[in-house]
């Protein structure tokens, strides 16, 4: 039978729970991703921003391992981490959630949790209660509120869709959870819940690859910023050391504000002489 992660932070000392060094990758002659480098920690939010085409879901695919890098390296808790394709991610306990959330509509939640990895009785039968009761223990964690457990997933709302989705990725493991617009389709109580589940898995000590373009979920949510333009990180910066204001110049001119850590994107300004 399956266990249910416990999530506990457990990396130790200063060591990023997850480094992407120096990555780059080229379509054709575009820098899709140039040289950027980031890091996420146990239990921490990361919003990466930027304008469409900055390359922040391309450098997530690296990450989950959709797309190959041409250069860089990762490192998951400060060990080389080899990963070629979505499965091996999934064993660095790596899971991402795309904006399409990827559900069977017509099946339950618990079914939906164990897709393609049911349960079985020692008889061969689905074990159905086993992977109910894991699904109640699961969403009990994360959506107390929620108790449509019997009917199709389709008849969700647009959050609670969005709970299973995040149930489904960390029943197994996961610590590094990869988030791509989780809120772009709902409208403002399901993001309020969505904002109520990435707080909940922050608290379990998963850490989070946010991409959102909506600046006042990241300043609600995020502990650190990294802004992207042109497939470069223009800055980083700890939520509480720069104002919206900075971060939308970030986003624009590629101006780095004092509160940030520049980046190779950053605007070289000509200082007078
Ligand atoms: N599979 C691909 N083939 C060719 N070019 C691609 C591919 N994927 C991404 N690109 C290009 O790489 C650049 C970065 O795209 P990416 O999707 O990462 O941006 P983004 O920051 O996620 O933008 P958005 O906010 O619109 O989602 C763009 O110029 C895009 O056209
Ligand atoms: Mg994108």
């Amino acid at each position: 039978m399956t266990e249910i992660s416990e999530n506990t932070n457990s990396s130790a000392g200063n060591v990023p729970l997850v480094e992407l060094r120096n990555i780059s990758i080229s379509f054709g002659g575009i820098h899709a991703v140039n040289n950027a480098s980031v890091e996420l920690n146990a239990g921490e939010v990361v919003a990466l921003v930027g304008h469409n085409g900055a390359g922040k879901s391309t450098l997530i695919k690296i990450l989950s391992g959709a797309y190959k890098r041409d250069a860089g390296s990762i490192y998951v808790q400060g060990e080389e981490a080899h990963i070629a394709n979505p499965r091996d991610a999934k064993r660095y306990g790596i899971e991402t959630i795309y904006q399409t959330l990827a559900l069977a509509d017509n099946v339950d939640a618990a079914a939906n949790l164990f897709l393609g990895r049911e349960l079985r009785t020692r008889w061969g039968t689905l074990d159905d209660a086993a992977m109910e009761s894991a699904t109640r223990r699961v969403m009990g964690r994360l959506n107390p509120r929620f108790q449509r457990f019997k009917e199709p997933v389709s008849s969700l709302s647009g959050g609670q869709r969005q709970s299973v989705a995040i149930a489904r990725a960390i029943l197994f493991n996961a610590r590094i959870l990869i988030m791509d617009e989780p809120t772009a389709a709902l409208g403002p109580q399901e993001t309020a819940q969505v904002s109520d589940l990435v707080r909940q898995l922050k608290a379990d000590g998963i850490g989070i690859f946010l991409i959102s373009h909506d600046i006042h979920d990241v300043f609600d949510l995020a502990d650190r910023i990294v802004v992207m333009k042109n497939g470069q990180v223009v800055g980083t910066a700890r939520t509480s050391d720069v104002t919206e204001d900075e971060v939308l110049g970030m986003i624009i001119l590629g101006k780095c504000p004092p509160g940030a850590v520049p980046g190779p994107g950053a605007l070289q300004v000509a200082t007078a002489a």
